[in-house]
């Protein structure tokens, strides 16, 4: 199987899907021919009209650091057969110098980034252990490699999905699951956007090739999720142009 073949008929769960990198990944798999199951946490048009695009979109309303809505997204892949993939791109931050950072914002990243991250794994694990088959990405940032200046929750928690990733591919690699992390650099996407300028200039020259686009993120993100990929597993995919200090 090669190209959008490989991604054919596919049952992918995907977070965070109202704007920014989910939508565009939840486009990509659309127009690549998976059967897509999207989270989302407050209402989106841009994700409304998608659906009128692609009626088969199903949608799940949900906050997803909250096990309820893993348990739910899950539940609706199910409902269309089965579960072949999963990716994990639902993710905040709350950027402020270490010494200033109240511990409310790292409470809340690490809830969101990471612990939406544990239960969904936890909940998709459980239905890919049934048809020993299946697929999770985590979606990361070279903030988690390489550290990031302002960072300091954001960063920790995406450096937990590597952990999580690495265990998750031990614990189940005699069932089939796969698991990768895709770690990109600065994105013109919502979270990239909502820097300050000085600041996504200072980063963008970090990268050899500048700053990323989402819709080659999205098609990265999609091929990992793809049958092309299989062969991949307990890895990180940098995707950020190659960063450097
Ligand atoms: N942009 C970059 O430069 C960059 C670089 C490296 C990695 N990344 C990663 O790529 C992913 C997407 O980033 P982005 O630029 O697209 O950011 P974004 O535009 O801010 O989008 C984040 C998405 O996550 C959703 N979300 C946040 N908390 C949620 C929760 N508790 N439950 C469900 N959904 C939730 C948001 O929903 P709401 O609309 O409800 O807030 C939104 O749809 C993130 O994991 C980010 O860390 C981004």
């Amino acid at each position: 199987m090669t190209g959008t073949e490989a991604l054919e008929g596919r049952i992918v769960a995907l977070t965070g899907a109202g704007r920014g990198l989910g939508l565009q990944i939840a486009r990509t798999l659309l127009e690549r021919g998976a059967r897509v199951v999207a989270n989302f946490r407050s209402p989106s048009a841009d994700l409304e009209q998608l659906r009128e695009k692609f009626p088969e979109l199903v949608l799940v309303q949900g906050d997803i650091a909250e096990e309820e809505a893993a348990i739910e997204l899950v539940a609706a892949a199910r409902r269309l057969g089965r579960l072949d993939a999963v990716i994990h791109n639902a993710g905040i931050a709350r950027d402020q110098l270490l010494v200033r950072m109240p511990v409310e914002d790292w409470d809340e990243v690490h809830r969101v980034n990471l612990r939406g991250a544990f239960l969904l794994s936890k909940h998709a694990v459980k239905a890919m252990l049934r048809q020993r088959y299946g697929r999770i990405v985590y979606i990361s940032s070279g903030a988690a490699i390489l550290g990031n200046a302002g960072q300091a929750a954001y960063a920790a928690s995406k450096a937990g999905l590597h952990g999580l990733s690495a265990t998750v591919a031990q614990e189940y690699r005699s069932y089939g699951i796969r698991t990768v992390v895709l770690a990109p650099g600065l994105l013109d996407t919502g979270l990239g956007e909502a820097l300050d300028e000085k600041i996504i200039e200072e980063k963008a020259g970090r990268s050899m090739l500048g700053i990323g686009s989402g819709t080659q993120i999205a098609a990265t993100a999609a091929f990992l999720a793809s049958a092309d990929a299989d062969y991949i597993n307990a890895v990180i995919i940098r995707a950020d142009g190659g960063l450097v200090y």
